[in-house]
């Protein structure tokens, strides 16, 4: 039902077809380049590309595996600003030359023949990790340059971190690195971002589980929860690079002093988090924000902002039968004095979705929905620490992997991403999540009573994901060769309100089976009140598309390209048969890179 003032965005260009070729494709009319692949130099001597960079120069360098991002005009301009970027995670195996002559783990990263780790090669994985910060500018004829700034900054799985909110300075978070619990190093598999209304960025920390060995004979709940099991290693083995240093040992978090202040047994409870990073403060520690909750945050989407009314942002945790959630600050926003303060002081909720169409947050907080002492919950931190278990407790709705979110801004209606859960069994059907093996995945939204603040909402599923058969859009159609699409991720809503969504299809899967006839990832465009949905683009050989964001004046579209190539098999990394050369060709290694996107008429994009 429309409302009086609010404008259907307008979906001006004709849809693009599937592709299973190695190249981008946009629609007719518009342009597309690449831009700052992994390994483009952004600071210090601006060390250029090389397969064979170091850890040091990497740290100088664009990271890897790109994924959420944001445009910060430098005085509003939109040809003039700070290009924020996650990159997720490495390929060790074109991360790394192959002439270091070391053989090649399960994984693909590199190790001795005692199982150690080349220490160089773990600091250059480490740098890969975290986020870009750079600042571009668009010349006179159109193209846009990384321009050296002091501004430009690199924050990796190095990089020293204050812990803040009700988690900071408890047990939870004592190390041998910070004895009172209040900071950490790094940042880990940065997936989706978030922008908060007082402009700093918000990364998201995923699959962090990942990175840690322990192998103490029993794990707490506080890491066994979150995929950390009793083992000698992880995927990456940083904890075994060849060189007695805290930088590399705190990834194994077995209990080996005679207290948590002389080891890494807490190590990994100081990840899990959002991490908040003031662009233009080069100088300031990036903050962990442990009020958000502590999960496996794909990203975070903020409510616009009202000055006198609480700041609320809402984060969903990527794993299969895991939460949506929301933060709801206890103090008011207030434009001249808002900071990141705001998000250590509020609720978590979690949401319960309700066959009825109904919904409901539970606070997770100290005496409320079961969580007390009695049943485990010691106070606010431990809560927060373990806030898989405690919205377990609280009853909250397992959904089909939360992944990305978005707000309409005329609404406020919120979309969030549910990619796929192929372990969803046949009776375990809830109507908020459809199907049983539900390959396909779907976006559901809903609408809050009163304000972003309030407890109860209204849900619907926005398009149900799919091949010809097996979809359904608003209007209850199935969908076309105009728009059939798997695996929703990446969402954003631009000012405009067209809903920007991108495909995440598994690179085990993509372009085989069921999943062919989607060709490779892509990104389509959907109208939030019609319900129809149009393909804008299709990306190379087995990658995602992931990160989407415009300048101000919408002239200019960035969007990410993640992991090219992932798609190429074990005996073809030895011949350098990659599955993709994107974005340079020939025999090149692919690199994950952002594309520049403009109109040739030089229109709003998508309009
Ligand atoms: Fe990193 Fe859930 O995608
Ligand atoms: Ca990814
Ligand atoms: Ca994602
Ligand atoms: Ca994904």
């Amino acid at each position: 039902a429309a409302q009086d003032g609010m404008s259907s965005p307008s979906l001006g260009f004709k849809p693009v077809a599937v592709s299973a070729a190695d190249n981008v494709v946009v629609p007719e009319g518009y342009r597309v380049q690449s831009f700052i692949p992994w390994g483009t130099p952004i600071s210090g001597d601006m060390p250029a590309f090389t397969q064979n960079a170091s850890g040091e120069d990497q740290a100088r360098q664009v990271g890897s595996h790109h994924d959420g991002m944001h445009f910060f005009p430098l005085n509003g301009s939109s040809t003039d600003g700070l290009l924020v970027l996650n990159h997720e995670y490495v390929e060790p195996r074109f991360l790394h030359a192959a002439a270091s002559g070391l053989a090649l783990d399960r994984n693909g990263f590199p190790q001795h023949e005692d199982g150690s780790r080349d220490t160089d090669q773990v600091i250059k994985e480490m740098n890969a990790h975290g986020i870009t910060l750079v600042r571009i500018r668009q010349g006179e004829g159109g193209e846009w340059e990384v321009v050296q700034d002091a501004l430009n900054r690199r924050v990796t799985a190095q990089t020293p971190m204050q812990l803040s909110g009700p988690v900071a300075g408890t047990d939870h978070v004592k190390t041998k690195y910070s004895p009172e619990g209040t900071m950490t190093r790094g940042t880990l598999n940065n997936c989706a971002h978030g922008v908060t209304p007082w402009n700093t960025y918000l990364a998201a920390e995923e699959n962090w589980a990942g990175y840690f060995a322990n192998a103490d004979a029993d794990i707490d709940r506080r890491q066994a929860r979150y995929g950390i099991e009793t083992r000698e290693t992880g995927r990456y083995q940083w904890h075994r690079a060849d060189r007695e240093d805290d930088m590399f040992a705190r990834f194994d978090a077995s209990s080996k002093g005679a207290s948590a202040a002389d080891d890494f047994r807490n190590e990994p409870h100081a990840f899990g988090w959002m991490v908040e990073i003031d662009p233009m403060a080069p100088g300031a520690d990036p903050v962990k924000r442990t009020h958000l909750g502590r999960f496996a945050h794909e990203g975070v989407i903020f409510a616009p902002a009202v000055e006198g009314q609480p700041v609320v942002a809402y984060s969903g945790d990527d794993a299969r039968f895991e939460y949506i959630y929301k933060f709801v600050s206890r103090q008011p926003y207030q434009a001249a004095t808002a900071d990141g303060s705001l998000l250590d002081e509020g609720t978590l909720y979690v949401a319960k979705f309700n066959e009825d169409g109904s919904g409901e947050w539970l606070a997770l907080a100290p005496g409320q929905n079961g969580l007390t002492p009695a049943n485990g919950f010691a106070d606010l931190a431990d809560i927060l620490v373990n806030t898989r278990s405690a919205a377990d407790v609280a009853g909250a709705t397992k959904m089909d992997r939360p992944e990305w979110g978005a707000v309409d801004p005329v609404t406020g209606q919120v979309y969030f991403t549910l990619t796929n859960n192929t372990r969803r069994e046949e009776g375990d059907e809830h109507p908020a999540n459809p199907r049983a093996n539900n390959n396909f995945g779907h976006i559901i939204r809903w609408q809050e009573e009163g304000s972003h603040a309030g407890e109860r909402f209204q849900w619907d599923l926005f398009v149900i994901a799919g091949d010809h058969a097996d979809s359904r859009d608003l209007a209850g159609h199935s969908l076309d060769n105009d728009n059939i699409f798997s695996s929703p991720d990446g969402l954003w809503i631009d000012p405009d309100r067209r809903v920007w969504i991108q495909t995440d299809i598994s690179e085990s899967v993509m372009n085989t089976g069921i999943f062919e006839v989607f060709g490779n990832n892509q990104m389509l465009v959907a109208n939030p009140e019609t319900g129809e949905i149009k393909r804008f683009l299709t990306g190379p050989v087995g990658q995602e598309i992931t990160g989407v964001v415009t300048t101000p004046d919408q002239r200019t579209m960035f969007v990410n390209v993640q992991h090219p190539g992932a798609t190429t098999t074990e005996g073809d990394f030895a011949t350098g048969n990659f599955t993709s050369h994107w974005p340079e060709g020939g025999s090149a290694i692919p690199r994950s890179a952002t594309l520049i996107i403009t109109r040739e008429d030089g229109g709003i994009v998508g309009a």
